[in-house]
């Protein structure tokens, strides 16, 4: 059926053209950014925010979709977010990563676990959705996910070459321009950029398209493969490889610090199993024509 009640998320024009994606600089080189290669674009149109709880919430109610995570019976939650009663039940952790513990009953309804709800936060990003849910979202809203090429674009807001949104400078005049993680990772969030967790999908000043939390907040998922393996030959509309076990996902979230988590760069990148969800990950949506 036609979504007659999709929420009308604003879009932004996104005019295309030749960019550099990547960079040689060195970034994280085990997560592929390099080398820096030229790609061009058609122009698109692009969510403004990231997909809200609100606008998630108007998707199930029309459609009844079950999320993987609820399907699943639970996902992962950052530990620093879980209250003692919940964290008690929990025996198993990720060895690589001991701070994501996977939380029964952890869905997007309920960011961390059981004993929380999105009430107080519907205008956040929405969480705990896996790359399926997100294709899901955008296909009934008659969008699609951003390719990684196009989210990189959009991200860099018609600026060359810089390492943000905005510049180059992560705090331009002692502001903050992203939701991220400030003091150590994994102990102590001071919040100074006024967020231990996510933040409003409108927080922080938009990019030069308009464009809010392309860095920071939640990652978001992108259409493609992942692959670290880039020609460096011009690719026209590249849409990543026909097939892989990951997706890309693009921007950091609000646990990126420089120490652990350089990746709130434009350039930067990480993946995840098209079935995985946690709570720092969410999307947001494109259409090749104007809304
Ligand atoms: C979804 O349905 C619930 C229950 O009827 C309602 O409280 C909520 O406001 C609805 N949300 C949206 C965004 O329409």
């Amino acid at each position: 059926s036609k979504s007659k009640n999709a929420p009308g998320t604003k879009m932004v024009f996104v005019p295309g053209g030749e960019f550099l994606m990547g960079t040689d600089d060195p970034g994280i080189p085990p997560d592929g950014e390099s080398p820096q290669r030229k790609v061009h674009l058609n122009h698109f149109y692009m969510d403004v925010h990231e997909v809200s709880n609100h606008q998630f919430q108007s998707f199930t109610n029309a459609t009844g979709y079950v999320t993987e995570a609820e399907k699943f019976g639970d996902s992962f939650v950052f530990e620093g977010l879980l209250s003692e009663e919940v964290k008690s039940q929990i025996s198993q952790a990720v060895a690589a990563a001991p701070w994501w513990l996977p939380v029964r009953g952890a869905d997007w309804r309920h960011p961390e676990g059981p004993d929380s709800s999105i009430a107080d936060r519907l205008d956040h990003p929405v969480l705990h959705v896996s790359w399926g849910d997100a294709v899901a979202y955008c296909t009934w809203a008659h969008k699609r996910l951003p390719t990684e090429a196009e989210w990189e674009f959009a991200c860099r807001g018609g600026l060359q070459d810089r390492l943000y949104p905005w510049g180059n400078k992560l705090n331009p005049k002692g502001q903050h321009y992203a939701n991220l993680w400030q003091g150590e990772f994994p102990t102590h969030n001071t919040g100074e950029d006024g967020y231990i967790k996510t933040s409003p999908v409108r927080s922080f000043p938009p990019n030069g398209y308009g464009l809010y939390n392309m860095v920071g907040n939640a990652w978001e998922w992108t259409a493609d493969w992942w692959t670290v393996h880039h020609t460096t030959d011009r690719q026209p509309n590249p849409t990543g490889p026909p097939s892989g076990t990951d997706k890309v996902k693009k921007g950091g979230s609000y646990m990126c610090h420089k120490s652990y988590c350089y990746r709130y760069r434009c350039a930067a990148r990480s993946q995840n199993t098209p079935d995985s969800s946690a709570s720092n990950l969410g999307f947001r949506c494109v259409s090749p024509e104007q809304p």
